[in-house]
């Protein structure tokens, strides 16, 4: 299988290359070199649709896998046009070309596409409404790839950490310097390692089970759930000071809106296929060990 894979030095990026490169598959990431040998152009920006075009039907991959986006959340508040061109742009010239080329397109999405108020898990048949620019923009990628093409795998996911800038990181890094952190206690959703993202990619890559599927490990926690395990596997003695949103953000004020309620019910997984996610608690262990 021939895979084109865009942001691929991202989080997810990273993952997908190792789950795809141990299935032997023939790997072209839009930053690597292969594609300045073969199409003379350093990185491919996806917002650019001409490139785009030009990128697919030159390389012809069967999947194309688009690991892009902007997700820095506060920033994006003050910058919506770089947002819609990244996150809804982006994935709407990836969708084009995909069609234009008969490739299949695998789209990653988020839990921001609900503005979090509902009670229990959101499933791919509740309503969305954003509640951030981020939320938006990528619902409008969501929009854009429904709108121009077919055989699509949109996968909504949530709380992702991998090699990156992401949660998991900030509090081994802030377990250096304080005994005490303080965590948010009333947001909940489910840590999803991107190494686990990436195999259910390649489980879709697969198979002929289009559609839009939500994406994330099995179970839910609150941040500050999530932080306590962060230490105990991580071997630390730094204690979680439970804290509200409310109390939170008068201290660290924030310009996007998180949802309160992030728990994505993986429904569609379950209803179209044998495919699981492993817990959350099992994933993040096998990433402590190591495996990420
Ligand atoms: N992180 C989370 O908690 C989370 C939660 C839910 C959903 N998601 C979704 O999951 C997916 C993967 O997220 P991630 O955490 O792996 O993201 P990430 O680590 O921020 O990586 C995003 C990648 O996209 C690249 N990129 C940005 N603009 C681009 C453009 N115009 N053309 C080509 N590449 C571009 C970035 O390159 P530069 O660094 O060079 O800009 C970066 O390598 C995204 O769709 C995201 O919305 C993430």
């Amino acid at each position: 299988m021939k895979i084109l894979v865009s942001g691929a030095n991202g989080q997810l990026g990273r993952a997908v290359n190792r789950v795809f490169a141990s299935r032997d598959a023939d790997i072209i990431n839009t930053e690597a070199p292969r594609l300045a040998e073969e199409l003379g152009m350093e990185a491919l920006d996806i917002t650019d649709v001409d490139a785009v075009l030009a990128c697919a039907r030159a390389l012809r991959p069967d999947v194309i896998i688009n690991c892009a986006a902007y997700t820095a959340v506060d920033k994006q508040e003050t910058d919506a046009d770089l947002s819609y061109r990244i996150n809804a742009v982006g994935p709407r010239n990836l969708a084009i070309a995909a069609e234009d080329t008969n490739a299949r397109l695998v789209h990653i999405s988020t839990d921001y596409v609900f503005d979090g108020k509902k009670s229990g898990a959101y499933t791919e048949f509740d309503a969305v409404c954003p509640a951030s620019v981020y939320g938006r923009t990528k619902l409008a990628g969501e929009e854009f790839v429904r709108a121009h093409m077919h055989r699509y795998y949109i996968l909504r996911t949530a709380w992702l950490y991998g090699e990156g800038h992401n949660f998991v990181r900030t509090m081994l890094r802030l377990s250096e310097a304080h005994d005490t952190v303080s965590v948010v206690e009333d947001q909940f959703g489910t840590p999803t390692s991107a190494l686990e993202l990436a195999k259910a990619v390649a489980y879709f890559a697969e198979t002929e089970n289009y559609g839009l599927f939500h994406a994330t490990c099995e179970g839910e926690c609150s941040w500050a759930d999530f932080a306590e395990e962060i230490f105990r596997q991580g071997g630390k003695k730094t204690a979680v000071k439970r804290v509200s949103t409310e109390a939170y953000l008068a201290a660290n004020p924030q310009s996007a809106r998180r949802p309160l309620n992030s728990v994505l019910d993986n429904y569609m997984l379950r209803l179209t296929s044998d495919y699981r996610f492993a817990d959350w608690r099992d994933a993040f262990a096998e990433y402590m060990g190591g495996e990420e």
